[in-house]
């Protein structure tokens, strides 16, 4: 049973106990809602953002799949649109300010009590609201998918993104890992059993969504970003109907936001070193190394293996691909 810390209302208690149940890591348990793996510790947060969430035709929505790079997009997407309130390099809110809390997220907004209150909050927020969300596509509220709002979606090759929770979700459950192996962590994750999985599911849920309905969601790789962040940060802005003009592009505005938004730069505020931010996590584990391809250092053969062939049966068909697995 979830435990009361978890801060569940009796209902939605009845509710998790009749979802099948898998042992979690990072979070205790997972339950299988909606066909994706809910993390105990979101379900109350997730049920009231399904349940009660009005999207605005003027918002812009985060999504992404754990540890794809969530805390650069919405510090990206964040400087993109608020350019002509706050200056890249003085007094910029990002120098200040964690990305979560510039942009929250709607699956931990809706966490306890007081819907209402959080409600009135959230319609009296400055417009474009940004909001950040792990929901798999077929979960988002009827509202968001409905109404004209935006939805900037970032993926990573899946044996970073594996990697990458791995060490975070030992380092914020440091009993996981002697839970279970990396091995045994990646069975489960190649199994769809990982907070807000399965991978494919959630990946090509977007996917999907971003070929039939363009103007609606964009699709981002994280490599891509790194790779060229320039013509990304260029099709974000266009994508949220606020291309970036000449003079802007000649003033350097593309630039400076880069770099207001690198991993160098963020992982060093003072902001960003210490301090937690939604419910207490450590704001110091969100920025690691930042790198394409670390998940070498991590996997063995057989580990390899069972990755790539289980990529290839969930990705084939899709056209969803990545360099890793070529
Ligand atoms: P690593 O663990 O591989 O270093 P999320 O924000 O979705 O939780 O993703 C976390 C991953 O993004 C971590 O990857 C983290 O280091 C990386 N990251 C955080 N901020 C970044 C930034 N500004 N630019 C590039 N990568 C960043």
């Amino acid at each position: 049973m979830a435990s009361s810390s978890e801060g569940l209302q009796a209902y939605e208690e009845e509710k998790l106990l009749s979802l099948p149940k898998e042992s979690g890591w990072g979070s205790r348990h997972l339950y299988l809602h909606q066909h994706f793996w809910c993390p105990s510790t979101h379900f109350q947060g997730v049920i009231n953002f399904q349940n009660h969430f009005l999207a605005k035709d003027s918002d812009v929505i985060v999504a992404s799949f754990p540890k794809s790079g969530t805390t650069w997009l919405k510090a990206l997407t964040f400087s993109i649109l608020n350019r002509q309130r706050f200056s890249s390099s003085h007094n910029h809110p990002l120098l200040t300010s964690n990305p979560h809390e510039l942009v929250p997220f709607l699956d931990f907004i809706f966490h306890g009590d007081n819907i209402h209150d959080k409600l009135s909050h959230l319609s009296n927020m400055t417009e474009p609201r940004v909001f950040g969300t792990h929901l798999p596509f077929p979960s988002l509220p009827k509202s968001i998918k409905e109404s004209s709002c935006k939805i900037v979606y970032i993926c990573r090759n899946p044996f970073d993104t594996f990697v990458s929770l791995w060490i975070f979700a030992n380092k914020i459950n440091p009993h996981s890992m002697h839970e279970l192996t990396i091995e045994e962590a990646l069975e489960k994750s190649c199994k769809g059993i990982v907070g807000f999985g399965p991978t494919w599911e959630h990946m090509l849920g977007y996917w999907r969504e971003s070929i039939a309905n363009p103007n609606k969601v964009l699709f981002l790789k994280y490599e891509e970003l790194k790779e060229d962040a320039n013509f990304h940060v260029k099709r974000v802005a266009e994508f949220l109907d606020c291309p970036f003009t000449k003079e802007e592009e000649s003033n350097g505005v593309i630039e400076n936001i880069i770099k207001l938004c690198s991993f160098q730069k963020m992982k060093n505020l003072d902001v960003n070193k210490s301090g937690t931010v939604g419910r207490n996590l450590e704001k110091k584990y969100l920025f690691r190394k930042g790198e394409i391809g670390d998940w070498v250092n991590y996997f063995s053969p057989a580990m390899i293996e069972k990755l790539s062939k289980t990529m290839e049966e969930k990705l084939s068909g899709s056209g969803l691909s990545f360099k890793t697995c070529s």
